[in-house]
């Protein structure tokens, strides 16, 4: 090994994102992150994935927290490391297509407070989705990373993975990443795939995988070996099952190797050491459920998310015909071929699984038909890698016509509108994006912020009051 060239594998570390949006539903809070921040700081990851995601939305809709703040927080702390966010295309973090003046001015703000590396999906893979995101991005001199939703089916050829890098690199990114959300790399099939995306384009390639089918670590393996430059992985009191990993695995993993990361074992252990308690914490109050940590290998089998199959089950439950689950998992291929078989990521995960649980509780396909799968066969999510089904269209839609241009060029510009429909809110330029993306959610969170500063003003009313008595 002593003569082969040197290739350092870089770590994205994710237990400030993913990791808790994977295992404990989003939860952590931004006073148990900072006192870890300036030790992690020193690690020397390649970046550390904290904001984007669940992470807006739950920090504004269960932990009571401005997501700018810890944005902003974290920057403060995190002197040396790159931040990185994941952001869903033309969805921004939300689950509608927005115009792009919200696209390019929620970036603008994102790089502002601290955010360098962008990483940009879309659930069907639509690279024109992507467009305004990574033009904003690189205006802003932002990294930015294109994420292809990866998935299993016909249309899904080397072939295919390889010109949409080509495409990619044409587009401008700075990087590609893998994000195989359900965990349907496998090892050998990562050596392919990550052949294909280097035969493409020169830019760096990164994977993203979560440990559902038990498999992850290995795919790490064979992805690092054929070229793959960055992983993604979460400390190990945050790692596995759901989640990604665990870092200190992967370092072990490659040292010594010309993929050494060169990272400090000792350093991730004092991290490790301050995550655990916090871990044991969460299994005590059942924020983690021992059962995401085992390995579910039925993602595997019926190619879809862990996520979508607990979906399926709890709608089953919810129409009391449990007895059905057979019969949906044989549907939800079949509709999601009807539908030019996109990958099933949010929010297509959930529009194929509903139709499925449909098209079988009512006994004829496509009898009962959800807005959403609407929304798909009108070409408003954008375009699918295959065609829609025609006859399953025309039941669905009638005589619609379908859009084919990119959804967002049919949205006239909305800031304005919401800055209007806001603007008693109002105490950062932010907040305005916090509302376009939950407008419900992020009125709740303004009058509790606004709740709690006049508590405190009348406290500290009470205080002067008691200190000058007049
Ligand atoms: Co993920």
């Amino acid at each position: 090994m002593a003569d082969q060239v040197k290739r350092p594998v870089k770590i994205t570390e994710t237990i400030l994102r993913d990791a808790h949006q994977s295992l404990i539903a989003t939860r952590m809070p931004t006073e148990l992150m900072l006192p870890i921040v300036e030790k992690m700081d020193q690690v020397g990851y390649h970046s550390v994935e904290c904001w984007g995601g669940a992470t807006f939305d739950s920090c504004l809709r269960f932990l009571k927290e401005d997501p700018w703040e810890r944005l902003r927080k974290l920057r403060a702390g995190f002197k040396n490391s790159k931040l990185q966010m994941l952001f869903r295309g033309q969805n921004i973090l939300g689950y509608n297509h927005y115009a792009d003046d919200v696209v390019e001015y929620f970036v603008q703000k994102s790089i502002a407070n601290g955010i360098d590396i962008i990483r940009i999906f879309d659930c069907l893979n639509d690279l024109r989705n992507l467009e305004t995101a990574v033009k904003a991005t690189k205006k802003e001199q932002g990294h930015a990373q294109i994420a292809l939703s990866y998935t299993l089916g016909d249309a899904y050829t080397l072939e295919y993975w390889e010109q949409t890098a080509r495409r990619i690199e044409e587009m401008g990114a700075d990087s590609i990443c893998i994000k195989d959300m359900a965990g349907l790399l496998v090892p050998y099939e990562a050596t392919k795939l990550v052949s294909a995306l280097k035969a493409g384009s020169n830019l760096p390639i990164q994977l993203h995988t979560h440990y559902t089918s038990g498999v992850a670590s290995m795919t790490y393996l064979k992805a690092v070996e054929a070229g793959c430059d960055i992983i993604d992985c979460a400390m190990s009191p945050l790692a596995l099952g759901t989640s990604q990993p665990a870092t200190e695995v992967m370092v072990e993993t490659f040292r010594g190797t010309p993929y050494d990361s060169g990272l400090d074992q000792n350093l991730l252990a004092e991290i490790a050491d301050y995550f655990r308690p916090y871990r044991e914490e969460c299994l005590a109050n059942g924020l983690l459920n021992p059962k995401v940590l085992g390995v579910n290998i039925k993602t595997l089998m019926y190619q879809v998310p862990g996520g979508m199959l607990s979906n399926l089950v709890s709608q089953l439950k919810e129409a009391h015909a449990e007895d059905k689950y057979e019969a949906v998992l044989e549907e939800v291929p079949r509709v999601r071929k009807d539908f030019g078989e996109p990958p099933l990521v949010t929010p297509s995960s959930q529009i194929v699984g509903t139709q499925a649980v449909l098209n079988v509780l009512q006994g004829e396909r496509y009898k009962m038909v959800t807005k959403e799968s609407k929304k798909i066969l009108s070409g408003e999510f954008g375009q699918t890698i295959k065609p829609f089904n025609k006859e399953v269209q025309k039941k669905c839609i009638g005589d619609v016509e379908p859009i084919t241009c990119r959804p967002a060029d049919l949205i006239p510009p909305q800031l304005d509108k919401f800055r209007e429909e806001c603007k008693e809110w109002i105490q950062q330029d932010e907040d305005v994006l916090s509302y376009a993306l939950f407008p419900q959610v992020a009125t709740e969170f303004f009058k509790y912020r606004q709740a709690q500063q006049t508590k405190v003003d009348v406290a500290a009313a009470d205080t002067a009051n008691k200190a000058y008595p007049v």
